[in-house]
């Protein structure tokens, strides 16, 4: 069984939850508030152990209370932390979330030491093929984009979530075995003229879909769906990287 590469965020999510979304200017009461471990990249690397999955991930906290934090959770959840760096100086990044009943949210990050992840944090990634190297952009694109060459040059399977989105060169997506995209940020890559033979699209509620295959699991009921592409995206790179 290959390994799970991730090369990402790590976040504190400070989440409050709202009947509705305020508008411009509006003060609203809300009725719950939560702090959470987040951020595109450590969700995907506790989705992968969580479906089977070995993970690593290689990223960067702040030398405060919230990264020792996050890195005993992580460990917990069986994430290999030994990728995660100490910036010191800096915070840990944040998000802060407001999660309407609906379940929809809108986020707000504050980059924090993800900002700082730099070329020789790197030098900790190490795939062999059969293993998974697994990005979103969350972390500065010059390094995800020399993850991307390292982890194809390796033989390994080259997954990038194309989240939050940004336009990347098309010979570096091309580099890509698959993209995973949800609808809007599906359009954003079509607006820029960018294609890709392998593309999973997330369709929220309705499931997903790969080129003409579609699969569709139902929610009983919709709460939050913060990190609900996270979860898909490292359950699917576990299930890759199991065969
Ligand atoms: O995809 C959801 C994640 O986006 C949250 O956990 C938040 O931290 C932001 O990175």
């Amino acid at each position: 069984m290959g390994e799970v590469w991730v090369v990402g965020s790590l976040n504190i999510d400070l989440v409050a939850r709202v009947e509705c979304f305020p508008r411009p200017g509006e003060t609203l009461r809300g009725h719950d508030l939560h702090r959470r471990p987040g951020g595109k990249g450590a969700n995907q690397a506790v989705a992968v152990t969580g479906n089977g999955g070995r993970a690593r991930i290689i990223g960067c906290v702040g030398d405060d209370e919230a990264g020792v934090a996050y890195r005993n959770g992580l460990a917990q959840r069986g994430v290999s932390t030994s990728g995660v760096r100490t910036q010191s100086g800096t915070a840990t990044g944040h998000a802060v979330i407001i999660v309407d009943d609906k379940g929809e949210n809108s986020i707000v990050v504050i980059p924090g030491a993800n900002a700082m992840l730099s070329f020789t944090d790197l030098e900790r990634l190490q795939p062999v093929p059969g293993d998974v190297v697994m990005l979103q952009l969350e972390t500065p694109i010059d390094v995800v984009s020399a993850a991307i060459v390292k982890g194809k040059a390796s033989g390994a399977t080259v997954v990038l979530n194309l989240s939050p989105f940004h336009v990347i060169a098309a010979e570096l997506l091309r580099e890509c075995d698959l993209i995973i995209v949800n609808e809007a940020e599906n359009a954003q890559l079509e607006a820029a003229g960018l294609r890709h033979a392998s593309v999973v699209v997330t369709l929220g509620g309705g499931g997903a879909r790969w080129g003409l295959l579609r699969a569709a699991y139902p929610a009983a009921r919709v709460i939050d769906t913060t990190g609900a592409g996270d979860a898909f995206a490292g359950a699917l790179a576990a299930a890759i990287a199991v065969g």
